[in-house]
C-alpha cells in the first residue's frame, strides 16, 4: 500500500479529532465501574515525576495525572483539544506541547510517559517508530502507563475494508464522516509484541472495554 495512502488516513485521523473536539467529552463517556478501575489502576502505577501526556485530548486524564505529576506535559496535534484541555484543567503549570506524535522529537526526558486511547490510532506500520518514540521520551527510570480498547470494541465500530491500515468510519453529530485508524490489540498479542521490543509489561483488562498496560525498557541501550 502506498505511503500516500497511509498519509492521506492519517491526515483524515487529524482532520477528526480537530472537527470533534468540541462534541468529544459528550461521545466518549466512560461508564462509572471502568473508569474507577482504571483510575484506581493507575494511582497503583503512580505516575510522579515529571510525567509526558501523549495525545492528551480534552483532558480526561490529565485531570487525574496532575494529582501526582511534580511537572506535567501534555501533547496532541489539536489545537482546539488543547484549549480544551487547559479550560478543563485550569492548571497554570502543566505544559501544552502542539505537535504531530508521528514528526515530534521530545525537547526532554521524563519519568512516565501516559496514553490513553491513543496506541490504537497509530498505524501499525508506525508501531516500532512510535515505542521507539517512547523510548526516547523517558529517561532510564522511566516507565509508561497507557489504556485502550479491547478487541471487543470492534463490534461497536464501522470497520473499513481494504484500508491502508485497520480503520474504522466515525461520524460527527453534523454528520460529517472520517476514517481513523484503530488497531484492536489482544493483550496477549501486544505484550508478546513489545517484549520483543525490549519491554517489561503488564496489562490487565477492565471489564470488556479497557485494558491498561505499565511498561519500562528491560535494556535501556535499545531504540536509544
Ligand atoms: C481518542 S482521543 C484520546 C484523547 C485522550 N487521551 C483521552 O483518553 O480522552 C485521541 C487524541 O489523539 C490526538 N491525535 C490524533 N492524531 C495525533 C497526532 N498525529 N499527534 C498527536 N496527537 C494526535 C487527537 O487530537 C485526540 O486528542
Amino acid at each position: 500500500m502506498p505511503h500516500d495512502q497511509l498519509d492521506a488516513l492519517v491526515a483524515e485521523q487529524t482532520a477528526y479529532y480537530r472537527a470533534r473536539a468540541g462534541e468529544y467529552d459528550k461521545t466518549s463517556a466512560y461508564d462509572a465501574v471502568s473508569r474507577a478501575a482504571l483510575v484506581a489502576a493507575l494511582e497503583a502505577f503512580a505516575p510522579y515525576g515529571r510525567v509526558l501526556e501523549l495525545a492528551c485530548g480534552t483532558g480526561e486524564w490529565t485531570v487525574e495525572l496532575v494529582k501526582h505529576a511534580s511537572q506535567l506535559t501534555a501533547v496532541d496535534v489539536a489545537p482546539e483539544m488543547l484549549a480544551l484541555n487547559r479550560e478543563r484543567v485550569g492548571r497554570a503549570d502543566v505544559r501544552y506541547l502542539r505537535a504531530d506524535l508521528f514528526a515530534w522529537t521530545p525537547p526532554e526526558r521524563y519519568d512516565v510517559a501516559f496514553f490513553s486511547a491513543w496506541l490504537s490510532h497509530v498505524p501499525p506500520q508506525r508501531f516500532e517508530d512510535f515505542w521507539a518514540l517512547v523510548a526516547t521520551c523517558l529517561n532510564d527510570h522511566g516507565r509508561v502507563f497507557l489504556i485502550d480498547d479491547l478487541p471487543a470494541v470492534a463490534a461497536h465500530e464501522q470497520l473499513i475494508p481494504r484500508s491502508p491500515a485497520p480503520a474504522v468510519e466515525r461520524r460527527l453529530t453534523t454528520g460529517a464522516r472520517y476514517r481513523t485508524v484503530k488497531v484492536f490489540y489482544e493483550p496477549n498479542t501486544l505484550k508478546a509484541r513489545l517484549v520483543e521490543l525490549g519491554w517489561d509489561v503488564d496489562i490487565r483488562t477492565v471489564g470488556w472495554r479497557f485494558y491498561w498496560a505499565a511498561a519500562s525498557r528491560n535494556d535501556t541501550r535499545q531504540s536509544r
